[in-house]
């Protein structure tokens, strides 16, 4: 059992032919190394989101403001919103360890183990967050386009979606690569959202994987399929 797809966890093209549960028994079996080695390499996709959050919500507001944590792992993400005085923070994760991690630090208020893909999820209500946000989360094998649908559903019109993704992770992604851009523009032209990109220079988002973009969809619907 343990170790499982031990070669997914750094090299993303071997991803490439793992399923979505496949993945997330990798992430079961990392749990408890994940941040040792995750923060080892310097990532800090969830600092970038927790400070955008922070720059852009005022202090005062922070403790209504309900999020969901889509792929939140073992909360490093959660930690940065709490310590900047978000209280009602949920988790989202398909590994169960990964989010017994996160149980652990006593900041989410709800964990749920599922997916974020295309398939409705009825435990969360349409219209239910605030905001919803993602670090290190679109990459190969992980959140795909398809996740959008369901994210939009969830969030309320006028909430946002703030994830952040190095270039390189979209473009060595067969399913991100000639995907994800031109659907955040093309659902920004149909009215779905309005798209706030800020660029994370080299050295920003990690110490390995370059620059990248933060993206702030600000959601203007209440469902869309597509
Ligand atoms: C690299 S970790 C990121 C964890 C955390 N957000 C962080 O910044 O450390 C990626 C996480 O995505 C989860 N994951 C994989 N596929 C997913 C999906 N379709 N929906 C939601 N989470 C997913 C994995 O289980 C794993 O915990």
């Amino acid at each position: 059992m343990a170790d499982r797809h031990k070669e997914g966890r750094f090299e993303f093209d071997f991803r490439k032919n793992m399923t979505p549960q496949q993945i997330a028994d990798m992430f079961d079996d990392f749990a408890e190394d994940y941040e040792q080695e995750y923060l080892n390499v310097g990532l800090r996709s969830h600092v970038v989101v927790g400070d955008f959050m922070a720059k852009t919500i005022p202090k005062e507001q922070r403790p209504k403001v309900k999020i969901l944590d889509v792929a939140a792992g073992t909360g490093l993400l959660g930690t940065e919103l709490k310590n900047h005085g978000f209280t009602q923070i949920d988790a989202l994760d398909p590994a169960e360890k990964m989010l017994n991690v996160a149980r652990r630090r006593n900041i989410y208020q709800r964990l749920i183990c599922a997916f974020m893909n295309k398939n409705r999820n009825d435990t969360i209500e349409t219209d239910y967050y605030d905001n919803i946000v993602a670090s290190a989360a679109f990459n190969e094998g992980l959140l795909q386009c398809d996740a959008f649908q369901e994210m939009i559903r969830i969030v309320k019109p006028g909430g946002r979606i703030n994830f952040a993704v190095p270039t390189k992770f979209i473009n060595n992604s067969d399913n991100l690569r000639d995907r994800l851009l031109p659907l955040i523009y093309q659902l920004a032209q149909e009215g779905v959202w309005e798209v706030t990109p800020v660029a994370l220079a080299d050295g920003e988002i990690s110490d390995i994987n370059g620059p990248g973009t933060l993206f702030s969809l600000k959601v203007l619907v209440s469902e869309k399929t597509f």
